[in-house]
């Protein structure tokens, strides 16, 4: 019988055949342990000279590297292995041989290595990086689903920048001049304001010059946006979400955690609800911490993120940044309008910022104000105002980096192995 690697458990004591790929062997005189995969999962296969025929010992003596081979063999159990079952095989049908594959067991360099990510993501720490990616959005698509949002869809190709006008991919949309999304946002309000609550997850884009190991060209966004909902309460749907995420990886990950060698009390430890500080008080704070440099207005950088997280074992909203410094749509604090109503999610162990949210202005006048300070005049933007004119309502929304929140679930240091096939300042290959 056919099955999969990650099905043998309920396969104990019988023979089946499985589609695999050699990753790994040792062998001796008498025996020979194959190192098997199969996409759902690694195992061992171990071939007794004296239990199969002279052929089929040879056979798997001499398997190379990534050869493809039906296996066929007894599924056993295996206290010895963290995966608990191995395969006494009896038979293997090569499929195709492969020569010279160029990740060796070995240590090759970060280059190397990126300029054969399509080979790469073969490898065992891969493979569990993409699974908890996966899970995570599992989780999201289950959270979003469980609390009663639609999952709508906005463009790719937009006519107006979401985020700033520095940071657009231009590209030709026939005669006129388009932009990849940087951010679903400003359609996702108006999908807030047909479905009430509403969720996107999709690729988005930032022109940045950035090298850093927690940015990427393109990357993917998850932008809840809810009508009727306060930051306040967008705040606690936050922590609710990503401590919801967090759970589903430690309870259906523990293999891939456990190959990536990640703290399980650092995980065990995010509930729900998470710290807030003020951006006024996180400034007192920095100034402590020895950043006596840094000024009221300023904003923040990866080091004072991650000398501000240190303080913390959950992630921690950072609350209220000066207006100056965010984007125009977010609404003013009553009484204080130089700053608003916003948080940046700082996520624990250097990690950095995850999720950026805000309230959003709802008020027509304010908007059209902001929209002149910005330079924002063209009439790609009327829809978006017209969202203000036609029964207008308090709505908050958030958007939480896929890439960097598998980068500190996983425990990775660098975004680049948080997604299949990476676009950095200088990789546009493979
Ligand atoms: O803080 P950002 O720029 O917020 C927005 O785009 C809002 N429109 C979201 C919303 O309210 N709907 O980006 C949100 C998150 C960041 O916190 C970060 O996790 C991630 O997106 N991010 C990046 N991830 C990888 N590479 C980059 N260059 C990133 N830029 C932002
Ligand atoms: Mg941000």
């Amino acid at each position: 019988m056919k099955t999969t690697i990650s099905q043998v458990a309920n396969h104990l004591e019988q023979t089946v055949t499985i589609g695999a790929w050699l990753s790994n062997k040792r062998s001796s005189g008498k025996i020979a342990f194959l190192q098997l995969r199969d996409g759902t999962g690694f195992m061992q296969g171990v071939v007794v000279k004296s239990d199969v025929s002279e052929e089929i010992f040879q056979i798997a003596k001499g398997l190379t590297q990534e050869t493809s081979i039906y296996v066929t063999g007894k599924i056993v159990e295996d206290t010895r292995s963290k995966f608990g079952y191995e395969m006494q095989v009896s038979g293997i049908e090569v499929i195709h041989e492969s020569h010279d594959y160029p990740i060796t067991p070995k240590e090759h360099g970060i280059e190397f290595l990126m300029d054969h990510r399509h080979l790469w993501l073969r490898s065992k720490k891969q493979h569990a990086v993409m699974k908890i990616r996966n899970e995570i959005i599992r989780a999201t698509y289950n959270f979003f689903n469980e609390n009663g949002y639609v999952k709508i869809d906005p463009p790719i190709l937009t006519g107006s920048s979401a985020e700033g006008t520095t940071e657009l991919f231009h590209t030709k949309y026939f005669e006129e001049e388009a932009y990849l999304s940087q951010s679903g946002q400003l359609y996702m309000e108006a999908a807030a304001m047909a479905f009430g609550k509403v969720f996107s997850f999709g690729p988005t884009f930032r022109a940045e010059k950035s090298k850093t190991r927690r940015h990427l060209i393109e990357f993917w966004m998850i932008e809840p946006e809810m009508a009727f909902v306060t930051h306040e309460e967008s705040l606690e749907i936050q922590e609710n979400y990503v401590s919801y995420v967090v759970k589903s990886v430690l309870d259906n990950c523990q293999l891939e955690l456990d190959i990536l060698e990640r703290d399980l009390s650092k995980l065990e430890n995010i509930t729900a609800p998470f710290p807030r500080i003020s951006y006024d008080d996180a400034i007192t704070l920095l100034k402590e911490k020895g950043f006596t440099d840094i000024e009221w207005g300023e904003d923040f950088g990866a080091p004072h993120e991650t000398a501000i997280a240190e303080d913390f074992d959950k992630p921690v909203f950072i609350t209220n940044y000066p207006a100056e410094i965010k984007a125009f749509y977010m609404k003013p604090v009553p009484d204080r309008p130089e700053v608003v109503l916003c948080a940046d999610l700082i996520a624990p162990e250097g990690y950095g910022e995850i999720i950026g949210g805000s309230q959003r202005i709802d008020d027509l006048e304010l908007m059209k104000e902001r929209y002149e300070q910005h330079g924002l005049t063209g009439p790609e933007y009327k829809w978006y105002q017209e969202l203000r004119k036609y029964g207008s309502v308090p709505h908050s929304g958030f958007g939480l980096g896929l890439e960097r929140t598998v980068a500190w679930i996983s425990g990775v240091d660098h975004v680049r192995e948080t997604i299949p096939f990476p676009r950095l300042l200088n990789r546009l290959y493979p």
